[in-house]
């Protein structure tokens, strides 16, 4: 059986959220692939942009940081440049100014740093499973998925315990900010130019900013300098140093890149258990699985649908021309179902080798910094929950998020009989 069935009619507008509400839509990006793999793709709120859906395009393109920059935005949406300079974060710099801060915080996120964590996320797991598989019928993204990925980044980050649960609400309200769910202030349906010099035009970013100022505040009042907001916030070797605002910036980067990924990395992992019964049985006999696992669970997820960058420079491409100025999505969604890339894009099989897929941003210099953080984090949790299960099978249909942004099953009801 295969785990899900895109429903799309193959000519999905991908500038809509409305259109992700079943799944990405992947029998347009199949058809953009095939037929148009750059696609100039209209857009009702503002400048049109440019698709990108091949694998191997987008590897290409995402080092080639001199034509394809991040700083003029990552998102679809277009901003000011007074916007795009209240809201950026090193994310949206590029090579030589990018690598300042990055080099700051490699080491915190670094293989080896995420390693001493193991027992840590294990010990995690233990509770939020526990009680997650003892209803027998369940949300598995609500009582699993959601449950461990802020916990988890309230160690590496140095964040109060009792301050979690708030943290995950405002996490959610900020990147889910075009689904009615998670906020009250739906990005696309409603007036957020209030917020606008906010990250993500929300009011959770304002809640967010301020929650930051005061925690660092309390921690440098205490000499509290353990964890990665301390270490952004030391000089570069050029003793630069970042502003308040981008480290503020930072904050909230951290807070929704590390809570909405995983959870749904988690979630479709889960799901596809529920539809490919085998992954059961060969996540419980182990071994080599677990090496190449994580990579095909987060490949299967992709929760980073795109990100975006501007041409600096006119670029030639298809027998198109990428004009400067243009915006280029690069779909991770589609790079990652490419049936040029790999065989059989839509089975999940746990021992993949080679797995090129891109749902970290691969290749180039923003691959993101958690990378080694959710591995470990999704390899401890599925060890953790194969060995508690006889079976898991679907309670009910799922549902995903709504946006073009952030893929994910944000509502997943499952039975398990136990192990
Ligand atoms: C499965 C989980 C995750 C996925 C799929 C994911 C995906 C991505 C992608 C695609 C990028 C590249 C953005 C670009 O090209 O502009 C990125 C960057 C980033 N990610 Fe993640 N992420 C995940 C987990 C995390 C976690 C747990 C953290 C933090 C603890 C994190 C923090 C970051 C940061 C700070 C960047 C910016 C890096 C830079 O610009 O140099 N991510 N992530």
């Amino acid at each position: 059986m295969t785990v899900w069935t895109p429903s799309d009619d193959g000519n999905a507008d991908l500038s809509s959220h409305d259109a992700f509400v079943n799944g990405p839509p992947h029998n347009t990006f199949a058809r953009l692939r095939r037929d148009d793999p750059l696609h100039w793709t209209e857009y009702a709120q503002g400048q049109d942009f440019w698709s990108v859906t091949r694998n191997a395009d987008i590897s290409a393109m995402n080092k080639n940081t001199e034509v394809f920059s991040s700083a003029r935005g990552i998102r679809m949406e277009d901003q000011s440049h007074e916007e795009y300079m209240a809201r950026r974060t090193f994310q949206e710099t590029d090579p030589p100014e990018h690598s300042k801060t990055r080099m700051k915080l490699f080491k915190a996120f670094s293989r080896t740093t995420m390693a001493q964590y193991e027992d840590e996320i294990r010990d995690l797991c233990q509770p939020i499973l526990d009680a997650a598989l003892e209803q027998g019928t369940f949300d598995a993204t609500k009582e699993i998925a959601r449950q461990l990925p802020m916990r988890m980044l309230g160690r590496v980050v140095g964040l109060p315990e009792e301050d979690l649960p708030w943290l995950v609400e405002k996490g959610d309200a900020l990147i889910a900010n075009t689904d009615p769910d998670f906020t009250a202030h739906v990005l696309d349906k409603m007036d957020t130019d209030a917020y606008r010099m906010m990250p993500f035009n929300s009011p959770a970013g304002a809640e967010l900013y301020a929650y930051a100022q005061e925690l660092m505040e309390k921690k440098e009042a205490s000499g509290d300098t353990s964890g990665v907001l301390h270490m952004i916030r030391q000089p570069a070797k050029d003793g630069s140093t970042i502003t308040e605002t981008e480290f503020r910036n930072f904050f909230c980067l951290v807070v929704a890149a590390g809570n909405d990924t995983t959870r749904y990395s988690i979630a479709a992992g889960i799901q596809a258990m529920c539809h490919q019964p085998e992954l059961l049985a060969q996540m419980q006999a182990g071994g080599d699985i677990w090496e190449t696992a994580p990579d095909e669970i987060i490949r299967w997820a992709t929760p980073a649908l795109y990100f975006r960058r501007t041409a600096t420079q006119d670029f030639e491409m298809h027998g198109k021309t990428i004009r400067a100025g243009d915006k280029v999505l690069y779909w991770f969604a589609s790079a990652n179902r490419d049936e040029a890339t790999f065989d059989d894009p839509f089975r999940v099989d746990l021992s993949r080798t080679p797995n090129k897929h891109l749902a970290f941003g691969q290749n180039g210099p923003h691959v993101c910094l958690g990378m080694w953080l959710a591995r470990l984090e999704v390899r401890v949790l599925f060890q953790e929950l194969a060995k508690r299960l006889k079976s898991i099978e679907p309670a009910g249909p799922h549902r995903f998020l709504r946006s073009n942004f952030v893929g994910g099953v944000k509502e997943l009801p499952v039975t398990v009989t136990l192990a």
